[in-house]
């Protein structure tokens, strides 16, 4: 706890990236707060100031450098804030930070959150800057336990819990491996605890997170497949819906998929990242399956729940993408018929295999083929919405809403829809039977029928 003042010291965070720094901040958070930090609601009211940064593209690293330079200016009003910057840009550009920003006070790295504690006792004893970049040494890719599984507060009932670290397959433009380490597992019974406390504290949905889920387990002693860990989870007590992210489709296996026809909990939901659909640039970026594997286990999951939702990542301009190769994309979202994709333009990373190709698609045409696929996915994923017109969704109570126009009640539907929806006697928390009314771009209104 910081010493010498009145009132409890205030920490403020911005995340950015996906959802491995979303927890990692909640972790931060509660790792401070047993130290007496409160968390405070604007950076100006803080006594600590933490970036949690994204390296996945160019982008993304230059949106947390410029938020953390305009928030620098603070200092004049309190000379005692403390600059933290961490996540995946501080693991890949470590000590080069401080020279970058010498306001800085620590870089702390994605395998340090643990130590943030005692590195901040260690700047208010006087030292003037730290760099943590270590990665864990974790041994036989087995995460250390987290020692701190009291949940914190984000929604009151839906969370997230990590179930693995890092990631070993090395997509050739992918930076994660290098910024998240080796892929480490964590032991069941931690989660399974980490998910029990969830619950008692009113939580209905989980989320289990990991870079690639579908090889968790397989570094532990004994060795537990993904699916029986589902199953295990499964069991808790009060737990209404289960959902995991990521899948890579290599790793797929025909048991997972058959989980989705045994496990009533598990949401009708899969993410399952294409990234292309051209079976050549599939093999520069090193992804380990093809189209036709890939259309194969898109029908068996079909087959299985035929409502099944699937979305998908996909990233454009990959060095050596023809028009042809990019068409053959637009093929694939055409007959997948995706409910979304989350679609990027390839980014140079540093120190990855493809920054050794040729990054020859003009920048232009990255842009111009990223907005003829989004454009093409907007119109299907309202095409499904308006498909669901009449039927019905189950939908997890998430929000009331205040705005006297809209309905009542939001949440999100086991195939991951945004829906509003008009009922009575309901609670958040509850899952709700939901007859769609009302179709739009990016949500759907309904009525509660049970
Ligand atoms: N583990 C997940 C994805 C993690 S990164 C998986 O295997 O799918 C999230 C997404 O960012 C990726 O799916 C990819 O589409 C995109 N991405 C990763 N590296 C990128 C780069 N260098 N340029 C542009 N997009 C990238
Ligand atoms: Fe990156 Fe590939 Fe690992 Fe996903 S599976 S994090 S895309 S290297
Ligand atoms: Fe970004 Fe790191 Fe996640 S690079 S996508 S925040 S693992």
């Amino acid at each position: 706890m910081k010493q010498g003042k009145g009132s409890p010291p205030r920490v403020y965070i911005e995340t950015f990236g996906c959802q491995m720094n979303d927890y990692d901040s909640a972790r931060m958070l509660r790792l401070l707060a047993a130290d007496g930090y409160e968390a405070a609601a604007q950076p100006n009211e803080a006594d600590v100031i933490i970036i949690n940064t994204c390296s996945v593209r160019d982008k993304a690293e230059q949106k947390a450098l410029s938020r953390i330079g305009r928030l620098k200016k603070l200092r004049k009003h309190n000379p005692d804030l403390k600059y933290v910057l961490a996540g995946c840009l501080a693991q890949r550009r470590g000590r080069a930070l401080l020279h970058q920003m010498p306001y800085l006070h620590l870089v702390l790295g994605t395998a340090a959150v643990d130590r943030l504690q005692q590195h901040l006792q260690a700047l208010d004893r006087g030292t003037r800057t730290i760099v943590d970049i270590e990665m864990e040494d974790e041994g036989a890719g087995v995460c250390r336990d987290f020692g701190d599984i009291v949940p914190g507060k984000g929604s009151p009932v839906a969370a997230f819990t990590t179930v693995m670290k890092g990631c070993d397959n090395y997509c050739a433009y992918c930076i994660v491996p290098y910024v998240r380490g080796h892929e480490r597992s964590r032991a069941p019974a931690e989660i399974l605890r980490e998910v029990g406390l969830l619950v008692a504290n009113g939580v209905r949905e989980i989320t289990l997170l990991g870079q690639n889920v579908n090889s968790y387990g397989q570094t532990l002693e004994p060795p537990l497949d993904f699916t029986e860990l589902l199953q295990r989870v499964h069991e808790i007590d009060g737990l209404r819906r289960i959902r995991f992210t990521t899948s890579h489709p290599k790793d797929l296996s025909d048991r997972l998929i058959a989980a989705f026809a045994e496990l009533p909990k598990l949401a009708g939901h899969i993410h399952l990242p294409v990234q292309s659909g051209s079976n050549r640039v599939l093999a520069r970026m090193g992804r380990g399956y093809t189209i036709e594997q890939y259309l194969q286990q898109v029908q068996q999951l079909r087959q299985t729940r035929p409502e099944i939702a699937i979305t998908s990542d996909i990233l454009v301009g990959f060095p050596g993408e023809s028009d042809e190769d990019f068409q053959q994309t637009l093929d694939l979202i055409e007959s997948v018929r995706y409910s979304n994709t989350f679609s990027f333009r390839y980014s140079v990373r540093p120190g990855t295999m493809a920054a050794g190709f040729d990054d020859d698609v003009p920048e232009k045409e990255k842009i111009n083929r990223l907005m003829i696929l989004q454009e093409r996915q907007r119109d299907i994923t309202f095409e499904l919405h308006r498909a669901l017109i009449g039927r019905t969704v189950d939908v997890l109570v998430e929000r009331e809403q205040t705005d006297a126009d809209k309905p009542r009640w939001s949440g999100k539907s086991g195939c991951y829809r945004e829906v509003h929806f008009a009922g009575d006697g309901i609670h958040i928390g509850d899952v709700v039977t939901v007859k769609v009314v009302e179709a739009f771009a990016s949500s759907l209104r309904g009525t509660a029928t049970g």
